[in-house]
């Protein structure tokens, strides 16, 4: 391949040296500066999680109640940003807003933020992270009609976001503790997962000195796709589509059909070559809310059915294809009142804390240049231009 190493996809190239998330794809090990993800989503919260990706650190009690405390002053929007919501369709997808909505804050703040200045790097990351759930809950509030709800700073990150999106001002929201330890939960088991595609998109755009608002909103239109984040939207689909257990043989063998390009959604992964350890975490949650809210859903019933008999075959096995963290996502949920199209805002809203993070020890890292991958060339060689009455 002459001068370069061709590599598409990036299956075999390191792109940056990093210190924030280790995975080891073969053991199913995923770990943040070092703690197992199992024991985060067990004992922490996602601002400890914030925090220590942010930081490195695990913060001392002081220190996490100055950053919940830091965090909760940045929760509004600009007033003007409700204007801009009114923009959009009402049945535009979530995702197109919070795009649209987060790349436009860059406007908002763009001359007070100086990416060279280490505080003002840290002050846009807060704002970052403090600002998703208020734009996620009005990208909710818009596509249903109902007026967008201020934060309320002394409810809990999580909470406040549930209230902000299943609130109404006719009445007062209450917050069912169950459900606001799993949501919690899951936006831990999203934080954060090394150079995935759309952490290396905010890498890229970051790495021009881009506005981090913008390389943001580039961070989310990649996670947007069916084969990233996109997925649980797509998973929780598919198990509608299946329905009953009994069609669940049917979409197997569509998966293994080499001319159908249906594929499993919420199965394999790049890098876990075994189960996902967050798709572990993510199935005992489901049971979790399932009781809290004494709620049932058989599609929970034909997701486990699935696993069981794609792990049991042939096909899955040798290519080393299992559940990953958008598998059972969507049963939990679904349960708890999102429709589908929220889902990988979800996502979004919880990855940007690793995205802030990133782009953080990207623009500190002394070795950082601007990310320019190099190609192979496979068009026509030099040839004189064709006047239009030649052609
Ligand atoms: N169902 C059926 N076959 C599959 C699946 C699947 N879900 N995933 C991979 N394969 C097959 C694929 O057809 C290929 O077969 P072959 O070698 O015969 O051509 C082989 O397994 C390797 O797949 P690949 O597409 O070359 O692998 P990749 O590393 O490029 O893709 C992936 C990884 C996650 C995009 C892919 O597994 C996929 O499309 N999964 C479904 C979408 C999904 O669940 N995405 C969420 C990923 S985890 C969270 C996130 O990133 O947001």
């Amino acid at each position: 391949t002459g001068m370069f190493t061709y590599d598409p996809g990036f299956t075999s190239t390191a792109s940056c040296e990093s210190a924030l998330t280790y995975i080891d794809g073969d053991q199913g090990v995923l770990l943040h500066r070092g703690y197992p993800i199992g024991e985060l989503a067990e004992h922490s919260s996602f601002m400890e999680v914030s925090y220590l990706l942010l930081n490195g650190e695990l913060p001392s009690e002081d220190e996490l109640d100055k950053f919940t405390y830091t965090i909760s002053r940045h929760t509004m929007l600009h007033e003007q940003l409700s204007t801009f919501y009114r923009g959009f369709r009402r049945d535009a997808h979530p995702m197109a807003v919070m795009c649209g909505v987060v790349g436009a804050l860059s406007a908002f703040y763009h001359d007070s933020t100086d990416i060279t200045d280490p505080r003002q790097r840290m002050i846009a990351s807060h704002r970052l992270i403090a600002k998703m759930p208020t734009i996620a809950a009005m990208a909710y509030k818009y596509s249903v009609g109902q007026p967008f709800l201020y934060p309320k700073n002394d409810l809990s990150y999580t909470g406040n976001f549930l209230r902000m999106t299943f609130g109404v001002p006719a009445e007062e929201y209450e917050i069912h503790p169950a459900v606001e330890k799993a949501m919690d939960r899951i936006f831990i088991l999203h934080a954060d997962h090394e150079q995935n595609a759309s952490t290396s998109t905010v890498r890229l755009a970051g790495s021009s000195g881009a506005n981090p608002f913008a390389c943001i909103a580039a961070g989310i239109a990649c996670l947007w796709g069916p084969a990233h984040g996109g997925a649980n939207e797509a998973a929780l689909n598919m198990l509608r589509e299946i329905g009953t257990p009994d069609k669940i043989p049917e979409y197997i063998a569509r998966a293994k059909d080499k001319n159908d390009p249906f594929r499993l959604m919420g199965f394999g992964h790049r890098v876990y070559k075994n189960y996902d350890p967050r798709a572990t975490v993510m199935q005992k949650t489901v049971r979790e809310v399932f009781d809290a809210l004494k709620v049932d859903d058989p599609l929970f019933e034909t997701a486990l059915r699935l696993e069981e008999i794609a792990l049991r075959d042939d096909y899955f096995i040798e290519k080393k294809l299992f559940p990953n963290v958008d598998f059972y996502s969507g049963v939990i949920l679904s349960a708890i009142g999102f429709p589908t199209t929220m889902f990988t805002v979800l996502f979004a809203l919880a990855r940007t804390v690793g995205w802030v993070a990133q782009w953080n020890e990207m623009i500190s890292d002394p070795e950082q240049k601007i990310g320019r991958p190099r190609q192979l060339y496979t068009g026509p060689t030099e040839r004189p231009y064709v006047p239009l009455d030649a052609r």
